[in-house]
């Protein structure tokens, strides 16, 4: 099967980056167009000279790198320094980028590969807050059924939440984005934190990651060394969660997930509640299915084959 055309939109963010190698380590299942930059973790400037530092580290400065939105669509922007780090990137060290920042939009790059290609053979990775998407949507409606599917991060059902009691950071940034989304009538799979917090490095797939002894390995490790404070901190876990390689690994491996196909929506009035997904996995309110939720990861066969893939760079 020919590889599947994807555009990455991302804010990277440690896991971003795992995320993205993950797809560049595998040309013979994803074909990256682009890469777009969305403010989230850090600001935009960040993002998107982070996104281009992880190419360089793949050794694939050909692929283009675009720079998007720097504000969510109709709020201020919240950050988590707190999780990633300064920069974004904290943890190993990296040099600044050579490669350019692309001139164009992100969300004209979006827009124009969208229509540039036949229906049905883009799929979009939204790796951060669904502004950038969002944004295409709105502005290109014709866009909307040309899309494959959107194989996203963000929500959460049974963990509820991450940057607030109810809210997932990427869906809590901006609602109104991924509100837009959710309601766009594509074909959407979701891995909310219900699946990403079984994507544990411990400590033994952290030594596998670093065990490589190549640049990508020992990076990735020390990625994963400087996140998993955090988490181990807050939730006591056994080490970081991957949460966004969960969507690259989806479009290599989908086998390795299980979910239900359900209705998910996005709160987007309620102070107390604001970035909630209302995800209705018992099916009890009639609504109609619009997202497989997923809910369940093969962690091992993940860390297979994150390993085996970053190996290969
Ligand atoms: C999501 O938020 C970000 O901090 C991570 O990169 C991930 O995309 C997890 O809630
Ligand atoms: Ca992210």
């Amino acid at each position: 099967m020919a590889p599947r055309k994807i555009i990455i939109d991302t804010d990277p963010g440690q896991d971003d980056a795992v995320a993205i190698l993950l797809a560049l380590a595998s040309p013979e299942d994803v074909d990256v167009l682009g890469i777009t930059a969305v403010a989230g973790n850090v600001p935009l400037e960040l993002t998107a000279k982070n996104a281009r530092i992880v190419c360089e580290l793949a050794g694939k400065t050909d692929v283009p790198v675009f720079a998007g939105c720097d504000r969510p669509l109709g709020r201020d922007l919240v950050t988590a320094e707190h999780v990633h780090g300064k920069t974004g990137l904290d943890g190993p060290s990296l040099s600044d980028p050579q490669m350019p920042l692309q001139e164009q939009h992100a969300v004209d790059f979006i827009i124009e590969t969208v229509r540039a290609h036949d229906t049905g053979t883009i799929t979009l990775c939204p790796l951060g807050p669904l502004t950038n998407v969002a944004t295409a949507f709105q502005r290109a409606p014709d866009i909307v059924e040309k899309v494959q599917q959107i194989v996203l991060m963000g929500g959460a059902y049974f963990e509820v939440g991450n940057i607030t009691p109810t809210a997932e950071f990427n869906i809590y940034v901006d609602p109104e984005a991924a509100d837009i989304v959710f309601k766009s009538d594509v074909d959407i799979v979701v891995m909310p934190l219900d699946v990403t917090h079984k994507a544990l490095v411990t400590k033994p797939r952290n030594d596998a990651f670093r065990a490589l002894g190549t640049p990508v390995g020992v990076a990735v490790a020390e990625m994963t060394d400087f996140f998993e404070r955090f988490d181990k901190e807050k939730y006591g876990s056994a080490g970081a969660p991957l949460h966004d390689p969960c969507v690259t690994a989806y479009l290599i491996r989908p086998d390795l997930f299980t979910g239900r196909h359900v209705n998910v929506e996005v709160e987007t009035s309620s102070d107390l509640t604001m970035g909630m997904t209302v995800a209705d996995w018992w099916r009890v309110t009639g609504r109609p299915a619009n997202a497989m939720f997923m809910g369940d990861v093969d962690a091992d066969g993940f860390f297979g084959l994150l390993t085996e893939r970053l190996a290969r760079l």
